[in-house]
């Protein structure tokens, strides 16, 4: 690989700490972030700490489809050879994005789905895409409708395991019409990052009891890493190894459906 990755939510704990693991090994890096802010901040540190990092910032909020399509808009054909769609957000309460999306399906889902499918034909066909997915997919069923759920139907953690179970199945029909692509998912376990606090009232002592069992977000990123560096395909990546893809999850049908129902709603 020798253009540059992107890395979705790079200002995030395992984002972070994969921009560094990769300016490391001498990949250029491209953080997309939608806090400019915060994305200098880690640039700088990990500049600091590896000064022939080559690392760019560019804005992305993958709450808004208008900014997804803006920053592929800039990607110029043949500079990204991988795309780690690492950003994720476990929504408190109910929300819609501007166009119309529940919060955390948008970015979790919809904004990674339009962007893979927007950088595609900019990409060369055996490039990488690594998905972040959870053990909280194996929870929860997808459907059509569960891709825009009403608020009567909205759970912190069920929402969240259905957007990472709708993500999930995007990755095996994005293998399936791209055979030459290296599309892989990744599951960090259980890692201690911002994401884990919930928000609810006992999380201090939870947090307390809980976190020092946890992986470090360096810890929780390696299995994404390794799918980076992947020439496999279609490969779940957990721990220190990677496996076909559990058995629960494989339905093409579904997968095809999902797939058709994404894209009359985000209208491509
Ligand atoms: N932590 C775990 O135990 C765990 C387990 C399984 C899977 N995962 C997955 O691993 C990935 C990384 O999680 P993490 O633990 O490192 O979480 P984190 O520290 O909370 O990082 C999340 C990243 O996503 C970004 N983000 C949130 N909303 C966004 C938006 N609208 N547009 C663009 N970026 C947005 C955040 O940006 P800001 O800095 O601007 O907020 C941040 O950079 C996520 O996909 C998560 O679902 C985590």
């Amino acid at each position: 690989m020798n253009g540059r990755i992107i890395v979705t939510g790079a200002t995030g704990s395992m984002g972070a700490a994969a921009v560094e693991a990769l300016a490391s090994q001498n990949l250029p890096v491209l953080m997309a972030c939608r806090n400019l802010e915060k994305a200098e901040a880690v640039r700088a540190t990990v500049a600091a700490r590896i000064p022939s990092a080559d690392i760019t910032v560019r804005a992305l909020d993958l709450a808004s489809l208008d900014s997804v399509r803006a920053f592929a808009e800039g990607i110029v054909p043949g500079s990204v050879t991988g795309l780690f769609n690492n950003a994720g957000v476990i929504s408190k309460c109910y929300s819609l994005t501007g166009d119309g999306f529940e919060n955390t399906f948008s970015v979790n889902y919809f904004g990674p789905w339009l962007l893979t499918n927007l950088l595609l034909p900019k990409m060369p066909a055996d490039a990488r895409v690594v998905n972040m997915v959870s053990l909280t997919c194996r929870f929860v069923r997808l459907t059509e409708e569960a891709l825009r759920p009403a608020e009567r139907d909205f759970s912190q953690l069920g929402t969240y395991a259905r957007a990472k179970r709708a993500l999930l199945s995007f990755s095996l029909e994005l293998a399936r019409r791209n055979p030459a692509l290296h599309v892989n998912l990744a599951d960090p376990g259980i890692v201690a990052s911002g994401m884990i606090d919930l928000g609810h009232w006992f999380d201090p002592l939870a947090d307390a009891l809980f976190k020092p069992f946890c992986k470090t977000p360096k810890a929780g990123v390696q299995p994404a890493l390794r799918a980076l560096a992947s020439e496999k395909h279609n490969r779940y990546f957990v721990g220190k190894g990677d496996r076909e893809i559990p058995g629960r999850y494989l339905d093409p049908e579904l997968d095809a459906r999902i797939w058709a129902e994404t894209q009359r709603l985000i209208a491509v």
